[in-house]
């Protein structure tokens, strides 16, 4: 059965600056979705992390829909008048435009969806990320997918051996998706070379190579190619399906160990560690730490089992506790070198405002 996973993320407020969603405003989406969801969707999960929302969808409409796109941008619209009403903060900040033309893609939400032929059990983990951008992503995903160091299964299953290829987006391009098809593992050192780059090439989606069907999706929207200005961070939200042809889900829960250091943080404009949280973890120290949440699914005929919340578990308990270490170390150097994006990247003027200013004092002598 040809089933479609559809995920939409937005950010339309908060309590107390950038931190979580109000009770509220989660409850005026849902009802929304449940008032909507009758012959447009199989199933439904919303969740939020950090102060994004998701909703989860299953259908049978296909990638791009319509109808789906429209739900979510009214259910978000729906979310933006409680947060405007009870005083939230950044009301609407990720509804960029005013009118809804048939797809969210370049209005603001986080879209990551894809159509499959379920499968006779169907796995998957739903990721969120908040205070970080795609390229977030890429390692952990590179990891799983391409090194036999982190995915056992590209040399023990059989089903994995001639690897997968990687869909990488420039997301520096803005007129078209502009995408480069790359295979693992004979071009791995070119697919190293571009993922490096995290601000400017992000995986936009794997496909095994054994079966041609695709195993994960990423939502590549950058807000700021949309808006022309800050608005927030690009929170990236992935489905990645797993087992059988696929990683298992503790090899793509692996690289997540790591607590690798991504774009984010305060002001979208710092560098920090990805904490692996548990589901609908907040925000706190210094707008952060980036978050990624991940909720493991089974599914039949598109109804999904309830969520296994997989970083949830003493095991990453002690991961939190070395990412804590590692967010508190960067941050002891400030504003100085690595801990702060280069200038291309800071979400607010106010550097660039002040270098143009100083421009005018400096001197030149021999
Ligand atoms: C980062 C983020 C926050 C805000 C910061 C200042 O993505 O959402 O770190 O940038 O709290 O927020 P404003 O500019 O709204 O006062
Ligand atoms: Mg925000
Ligand atoms: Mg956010």
């Amino acid at each position: 059965m040809k089933i479609t996973i559809s995920v939409l993320k937005a950010d339309v407020g908060s309590i107390g600056g950038h931190i979580k969603p109000s009770q509220a405003l989660l409850n005026e989406i849902k009802n929304f979705v449940a008032s909507q969801a009758k012959n447009l969707l199989i199933d439904y999960y919303i969740s939020s992390t950090g102060d994004d929302i998701a909703i989860l969808c299953t259908h049978t409409r296909g990638t791009g829909d319509a109808k789906i796109h429209q739900l979510a941008w009214e259910a978000f619209q729906a979310g933006t008048e409680v947060a405007r009403k009870t005083g939230l903060y950044g009301a609407g900040q990720d509804l960029l435009k005013d009118a809804f033309s048939g797809n969210v893609k370049g209005l603001g939400p986080a879209v990551a969806e894809m159509e499959i032929e379920e499968r006779e059990n169907e796995p998957f983990i739903f990721f969120a990320a908040d205070k970080t951008d795609p390229g977030a992503y890429n390692l952990p995903f590179y990891l799983a997918f391409a090194d036999p160091m982190y995915c056992s299964g590209l040399i023990l299953s059989p089903k994995m051996s001639q690897g997968f290829k990687f869909r990488i987006i420039d997301v520096g391009y803005t007129e078209k998706n502009k995408i480069i098809e790359l295979k693992a593992p004979e071009d791995l050192y070119d697919i190293a070379v571009l993922l490096r780059d995290t601000e400017r090439y992000v995986i936009e989606s794997i496909y095994s190579r054994s079966t041609g069907n695709q195993a994960v999706a990423i939502s590549t929207q950058r807000l700021h190619n949309i808006a022309g200005k800050y608005t927030g961070k690009d929170d990236p939200v992935a489905i990645v399906r797993v087992q059988g042809e696929f990683p298992a889900t503790g090899e793509v829960l692996a690289p997540f160990s790591i607590g690798h250091y991504v774009a984010g943080f305060m002001r979208g404009s710092h560098i920090g560690p990805l904490m692996p949280c548990k589901l609908n973890a907040t925000i706190s120290y210094f707008d952060g730490p980036p978050v990624v949440t991940a909720a493991a699914f089974s599914m039949k005929e598109g109804k999904l089992s309830e969520p296994a919340d997989v970083f949830d578990h003493p095991y990453w308990e002690a991961i939190r506790m070395q990412v804590a270490q590692k967010a508190t170390e960067i941050r002891r150097q400030g504003f100085c070198g690595p801990s702060m994006l280069p200038f291309s990247e800071l979400e607010y003027g106010g550097v660039v405002e002040k270098l143009n200013q100083l421009e005018k004092r400096f001197i030149l002598s021999d």
